[in-house]
């Protein structure tokens, strides 16, 4: 039998091994993993890892935040995903008020649906909980949005959630088996430290450090882990920074809360120190990266299957957006690229480093996310019936990153001078081929918006 489309002679990678095996695609859909597999059309994969494309669960592209907007927009944003070996991105509809959820929802679809180059969903952001709001959430749901976010911080942005509207929701959507993610951060205390600082002149970009240690991060995951206990609901933790919160995870876990949580590149592989440089700014984020000791404890974490998703929380703020904030380290506008680093960085610094395996790598950046984000039996597998999100992964390949030959909008880099051994070649979004030899051969539009189902088996 000849299929219409066969990726032939890779190593095919999931969580649960590696194999030499072919792969048939009949339009938009995997038909067939094993050998001796022919079609009309053949790509040849010898000496390539064949992986599921890498599910990026946490982006901001065009996010209107201190100030501005972010600068990769839908296009660019997922242009450079693709172009990492990112086949689907999950970003935000965060509620601007008086606005509805779903008014939220229909405006950010508008923004997003002709222009993205790889499948993506959004996350509901809840910025004011109350009775309308609870009403909304089967509807949310039901519009392929079971995953919400809300934010222990941002009170200038209008965006913050108290503790009682937190609880109100874990228990509210737990009722239609959503979940919901925090940026997890204490406000009183940092607003306090903040203006210690300010007493005491400190103005630099360090100061984003002093006034964000680790204790405004742990206190915040500990308050909503807690919270999820009590309201028996799931919650997701964005952008985990701290060591030392990634044990309360671990032993959150253990107690059997249904708790999940995801770091990304930037906490694992930058540290504070790079805030005493004179561009420290352009790596200001919240939380902020962190100190090495941090690092080494996240990596284990992620080691062992703590922390179950890599995600990069990717908002590109360029050099003249960043430079607005004039040596007061709090206008900074906050926020990094690093879609399309993500998987060639996991790959050179946990498994080319021997922190993990390859199969690990495909857990944390395909089928855990895929399964945590209602998207399990159609992405994040190479497997009969998923969608061809394929992703051909050259493991020696060695490519130095640098904002000379990087997609992303940003004049900059955060990860400039890495080196990496292992680098995506190649990318197929349902069956079409949108990156080939390095080069973005897709278009504005060939994504579309993914109806996420709510997540199952999570726990
Ligand atoms: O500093 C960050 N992380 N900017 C993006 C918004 C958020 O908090 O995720
Ligand atoms: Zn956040």
């Amino acid at each position: 039998m000849q299929y219409e489309l066969v990726i032939k002679g890779g190593q095919v990678v999931s969580a649960a091994g590696t194999v030499k095996a072919d792969v048939a695609i009949k339009g938009e859909k995997i038909v067939a993993v094993a050998e001796g597999l022919s079609g009309k059309k053949e790509i040849d994969a010898t000496g390539k890892l064949v992986l599921p494309g890498a599910l990026d669960v946490h982006t901001h592209f065009q996010l209107p935040f201190c100030g501005t907007v972010s600068a990769d927009g839908f296009t660019s944003g997922s242009r450079a995903a693709a172009l990492g070996g990112v086949t689907t991105f999950i970003d935000f509809a965060i509620q601007s008020k008086p606005a509805t959820l779903m008014e939220t929802v229909a405006a950010r679809r508008a923004e997003a649906d002709p222009k993205v180059c790889v499948d993506y969903g959004l996350h509901a952001g809840i910025t004011d909980w109350n009775d309308e709001r609870a009403k909304e959430i089967p509807a949310v749901i039901e519009a392929g949005l079971p995953t919400f976010k809300m934010f222990m911080i941002y009170k200038g942005q209008g965006w913050q959630s108290n503790d009682g509207d937190l609880y109100a929701a874990l228990r509210e959507t737990a009722k239609y088996g959503g979940m919901v993610g925090v940026h997890a951060e204490n406000n009183d205390l940092i607003e306090l430290l903040q203006s210690e600082a300010d007493r005491d002149g400190l103005t630099g970009c360090y100061t984003h450090t002093i006034t964000r240690p680790d204790i405004t991060e742990t206190e915040a995951i500990a308050r909503a882990i807690n919270l999820a206990e009590a309201a028996g609901g799931t919650l997701y933790i964005f952008h985990m920074s701290t060591g030392a919160a990634a044990d309360i995870l671990r032993d959150a876990r253990a107690k059997g809360i249904n708790v999940h949580a995801e770091t990304g590149p930037h906490y694992l592989l930058l540290d504070d120190e790079l805030f005493k440089r004179e561009d420290g700014h352009h790596f200001a984020t919240c939380p902020p990266i962190r100190k090495p000791a941090d690092q080494a404890k996240l990596w284990e974490r992620i080691t062992d299957s703590t922390l179950e998703v890599l995600a990069t929380d990717t908002c590109t703020f360029n050099s003249e957006q960043k430079a607005t904030w004039n040596g007061d380290y709090k206008a900074i506008p906050f926020g990094m690229p690093g879609i399309e680093v993500l998987l060639p960085l996991t790959y050179t610094h946990g498994v080319g480093a021997g922190r993990f395996s390859v199969n690990h790598m495909v857990a944390m950046l395909s089928e855990n996310p895929a399964r945590l984000f209602g998207l399990e039996g159609r992405k994040g597998k190479i497997a009969e019936g998923h969608d061809a999100d394929i992703v051909l992964f050259d493991p020696d390949l060695k490519h130095t990153i640098s904002a000379e030959t990087h997609a992303t909008k940003c004049d900059y880099e955060p990860f400039e001078g890495i080196e990496c051994t292992g680098w995506p070649v190649t990318t197929l979004l349902r069956g079409k081929i949108i990156v080939w030899d390095r080069e973005f051969v897709g278009k504005a539009g060939d994504g579309t918006f993914l109806k996420r189902k709510p997540p199952v088996a999570i726990r």
